[in-house]
């Protein structure tokens, strides 16, 4: 419709525009008898359709513009979207970067407190080193003297004193070697943060660039893309090193594993956590207990047990949830050390089965092999007992309370390893009970100067399948 009435209009228009070129009182009178008057109504058409033509290509033009600001339109709604993006991407950036930046003061700060602490080390192994040789000199004296004495004047104080003397001496000697292994797990942890730091500065570098980069945003839409910086994936290997942990000491020794120290594990169906790896012996054993100078007190409530306490370079108890899900692995043997004050060292080996929580941590035990006499096979089904949770047989009293320590009590007799430590014997029977305890037969039972409990898989097949008594697990 509207196409049609378009050129009536310019028809129109256009005759009234000739209409102006003529006296209008001609046009009126005679309209269609002349023929310069028939010529003049063929010019107006052919302008007529000239001025058509021209309207069709004034229109096609407008539609094309039209078309071409759409366009436009388009391409600036793009370019608000990506500089919107972009800028979305740099605040992210800079947010990374500022936690980047907490981190490492953070790292920085515990790289500090490492070095005082080697720093510590090394000023007390000085005034240990120093000790020593004042103690030494003092047994050279007496030495001396006892050999300027006759043997009958040596009183036996005396005796006493040097043979007290030397073992002072002899247990410095250890903890010099203990601190200097110390020192090196220190120093070892200190490259460990240092590289760590490194790791986080790169990536500050990385960040800084990619700054630079956003602020020249209008350059980079004209330019080629730029080259990616190269990823530094710190998080990835950690989860990569999670996967891969072993589930105990003994296969950390089966990978080639044999310096004893602290080690992370990831047992079956647990989460991972740090152990103390004895690779002594010709395998590796998690250990889960140590006593040997009293310096922790293993006085403690049944949820301390449960989730464990102490120093791994000192005394420590591992805790029943982490005992627990070792045992549950399957196959395990506890192996018990002991020592005497007479430097006396003896084992005994269980096959070790351990309930959960539910259960109250029930043990059982079948007797395997050792020195030491069986003082622990008739503590199995016994629950775990603290001074606060009191599962022992006892009718009318607290082994826990009355022995110290938490253990699998069983009448509050024969084995208690985690009892008082006494350096000197007590003198009281009440009180000598409460100490490290195992029973030795009719010899009685005495406080002991160090233990050990470890466990580790069963060494070999047959032996696990020779030995293997089910019924004693139910
Ligand atoms: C881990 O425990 C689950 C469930 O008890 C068991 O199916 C699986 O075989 C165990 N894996 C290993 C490697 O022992
Ligand atoms: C575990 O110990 C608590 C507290 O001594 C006791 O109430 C509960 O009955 C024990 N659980 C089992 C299964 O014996
Ligand atoms: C456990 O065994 C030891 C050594 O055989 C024995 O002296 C003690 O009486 C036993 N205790 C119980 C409760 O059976």
């Amino acid at each position: 419709m509207r196409a049609t009435l378009i050129p009536v209009v310019l028809v129109l228009a256009a005759a009234c525009i000739c209409a102006k070129e003529e006296p209008p009182a001609l046009q009126l009178e005679v309209p269609t008898e002349t023929r310069s008057r028939f010529a003049a109504l063929d010019d107006v058409r052919l302008l007529a359709n000239g001025l058509l033509q021209l309207g069709q290509s004034l229109r096609e033009f407008v539609q094309k513009t039209k078309g071409q600001i759409n366009d436009i339109f388009q391409k600036l709604n793009i370019f608000d979207r990506s500089f919107y993006q972009l800028s979305v991407l740099a605040s992210e950036i800079k947010e990374e970067e500022e936690e980047l930046k907490k981190t490492t003061v953070v790292l920085k700060a515990n790289n500090e407190e490492i070095r005082g602490l080697s720093e510590e080390i090394s000023s007390k192994m000085d005034s240990i080193l120093q000790e020593k040789s004042r103690l030494q000199e003092k047994v050279e004296g007496l030495e001396e003297k006892l050999r300027s004495l006759s043997h009958g004047l040596v009183t036996s104080e005396q005796v006493a004193e040097i043979n007290g003397l030397r073992g002072v001496i002899h247990s410095q000697e250890q903890s010099i070697g203990e601190l200097l292994k110390a020192v090196r797990e220190q120093s070892d942890q200190l490259n460990h943060q240092r590289s760590k730091i490194k790791i986080l500065e790169e990536k500050l570098t990385a960040n800084a660039l990619a700054q630079d980069t956003m602020e020249r945003i209008p350059e980079i839409f004209n330019a080629e893309a730029p080259t990616l910086t190269p990823y530094l994936t710190p998080s990835s290997t950690d989860s990569a090193r999670t996967m891969n942990l072993p589930p105990d000491c003994s296969e950390l020794f089966n990978r080639g594993e044999r310096v004893s120290g602290v080690y992370a594990i990831k047992p079956n169906g647990s989460e991972p956590f740090m152990v103390f790896c004895d690779m002594s012996k010709d395998h590796g054993a998690t250990v889960i207990q140590r006593r040997r100078d009293g310096s922790v007190n293993f006085d403690q409530t049944w949820e301390t047990y449960e989730n464990g306490f102490g120093d791994f370079h000192g005394e420590f108890w591992l805790g029943l949830r982490k005992i627990h899900s070792l045992a549950c692995q399957g196959n395990s043997v506890l192996h018990i050390q002991l020592e005497d004050w007479k430097q006396d060292k003896r084992f005994i080996e269980y096959r070790f089965h351990l309930d959960g929580p539910r259960n109250n941590y029930t043990i059982h035990l079948t007797h395997l092999s050792g020195n030491l006499p069986d003082s622990m096979s008739n503590h199995t089904g016994m629950m775990f007992s603290t001074k606060d949770r009191d599962n022992s047989n006892h009718q009318d009293s607290n082994c826990a309370h009355q022995q110290a320590g938490g253990w699998w009590f069983n009448t509050c007799g024969d084995a208690n390893l985690n009892g008082r430590y006494f350096h000197m014997r007590p003198k009281w029977r009440s009180e000598r009970r409460r100490g490290i305890q195992w029973k030795l037969g009719r010899k009685g039972s005495y406080s002991l100067k160090f233990t050990q409990i470890s466990v580790r898989p069963v060494a070999s097949p047959s032996i696990a399948s020779s030995s293997f008594e089910p019924s004693v697990f139910l």
